[in-house]
């Protein structure tokens, strides 16, 4: 078997502290220079100490008793924690052989995040690589996509619109010199977030309320984020796993396909690579909120200071959120509420990226109304956090609701050319036990090859 590119394993990821020490010294140094390829090593949630990067939300925001821990995806290289799953698809294509460098072409669909994602790792290990996402997202994307050195392939529309961007790759995939990192198909997403994030969810919250998780909560675009519910269950049993829709497009919840303001998640499908049975409730949140939640947060420093949230803290949370990560802070003060948790309990959810892909977003917000005083930043501070309703939670427990899941599934992929066969054996816990274990397969060859 030939060499692969140097990289880390699933375990490293997890834990970089297990990570060889001279490595790990230069990659906290690389941090400089982000197309060094030794950053590879900094695909992980940890900062030099070994802490996750994470905020307890401020009460005074979230008006819940429970603590929101959100994790921080923007520290990631690239500026989000897709690059996570980017680079786990390509590492174990290489481990496999039927991915090589200087013979293939990585294609990677995408609305942004991903694509980000995986032309930053086709640079930092010598691939090609061309991004297939719509045409409509925000700029700063395409931006950084070319600037990692990606060829872009734009399909018509917006987030909603990514099902076109599956059938461009499926298109491109019958050339045999392209290899797709299908981010809604390919396990190694599952295995990365089950493993590598549910640990941080797990380390976050120690010495918080009372050290355990009581609900995890995500909006799923692949799904794959909502995979670290796995591994939280298997730690904390009592867990609940919420996923979280757009009001606007509300697929998992009712079949609803319309457009969306928030960009990364509510694709239209059941991704093949969600655990449906992992997932007690979805939530729909409206796209206008999340975005306003962020230009209040962004802009409205004084109406934070205001409401009681310390100077220092509200400057911290500036940079800190995407529209999907308001998306997600607002589900989870909804389901907080839902589920009546009180001061001793956990909510977790994830910040995918940061502000500095939303530039243009709040712009766009600014033109669309005519003021964004004050006192309207006002109004949207206690309407979309403090005041965040019980509407629009499904309780999916009951196995009625999982089979409306199963069949959007089988809606969204028989005519990928899944079998029948096959979705249904993702209807097994056992199925999504055995994808996991592969991670401790990989783990080995990626020791023995790189
Ligand atoms: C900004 C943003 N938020 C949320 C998500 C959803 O994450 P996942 O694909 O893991 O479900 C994505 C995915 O691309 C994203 O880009």
């Amino acid at each position: 078997m030939s060499k692969i590119p140097f990289g880390p394993t699933y375990d490293e990821m997890a834990h970089p502290s297990h990570i060889d020490p001279e490595i790990r010294k230069k990659a906290l140094e690389g941090k400089k220079n982000e197309l060094d390829p030794i950053n590879l090593f900094n695909i992980n949630w940890k900062d030099e100490f070994n802490r996750v990067h994470k905020i307890v939300l401020p009460k005074e925001m979230t008006g819940v008793d429970c603590n929101i821990v959100v994790l921080l995806g923007k520290y990631f290289p690239s500026g989000s924690h897709k690059v996570g799953p980017a680079y786990s698809t390509l590492i174990e294509g290489c481990v496999d052989q039927t991915i090589v460098p200087g013979k293939h072409t990585i294609l990677g669909p995408s609305t942004g995040n991903f694509g980000i994602g995986v032309s930053y790792i086709c640079n930092l290990m010598k691939y090609d690589s061309i991004v297939i996402m719509p045409d409509n997202m925000s700029k700063e994307r395409y931006e950084r996509i070319q600037r990692y050195g990606a060829k872009l392939d734009l399909t018509p529309g917006t987030e909603s619109d990514v099902i076109l961007t599956l059938e461009r790759t499926f298109e491109l995939k019958k050339d045999p010199k392209n290899r797709s990192l299908a981010q809604f198909e390919l396990l190694p997403n599952y295995r990365f977030h089950r493993h590598v994030t549910g640990h941080a969810c797990v380390e976050a919250v120690e010495g918080i309320g009372n050290g355990r998780i009581a609900l995890f909560a995500s909006a799923p675009g692949s799904a794959g984020t909502l995979a670290a519910g796995d591994h939280i269950k298997k730690v904390f049993p009592e867990a609940k796993v919420a996923a979280l829709e757009p009001y606007e497009c509300s697929t998992l919840m009712n079949g609803g396909r319309g457009q969306h303001r928030i960009e990364g998640i509510g694709d239209k499908m059941c991704t093949l690579i969600h655990n449906v049975l992992n997932t007690d409730f979805i939530a729909l949140i409206k796209d206008e909120e999340s975005v306003q939640g962020l230009k209040v947060i962004h802009d409205g420093l004084n109406i934070l200071i205001e409401n009681g949230i310390s100077k220092e803290k509200a400057l911290e949370m500036q940079e800190m959120f995407g529209v999907s990560s308001i998306c997600n802070i607002i589900g989870a003060i909804k389901m907080a509420k839902h589920l009546k948790l009180g001061p001793d309990d956990n909510v977790v959810t994830v910040a995918t990226d940061g502000f500095d892909r939303y530039r243009t977003v709040i712009d766009n917000l600014d033109k669309r109304y005519l003021e964004t005083e004050d006192f309207v930043l006002r109004r949207w501070f206690r309407d979309v956090f403090i005041k965040a309703n019980t509407e629009d939670i499904s309780d999916y427990r009951p196995k009625s609701q999982k089979d409306k899941l199963f069949s959007q599934k089988e809606k969204d992929w028989l005519k990928f050319g899944y079998s029948k066969e096959y979705l249904d054996s993702m209807k097994e816990f056992s199925f999504w036990d055995k994808e996991y274990e592969l991670v401790f397969h990989y783990d080995e060859l990626i020791k023995k090859l790189r």
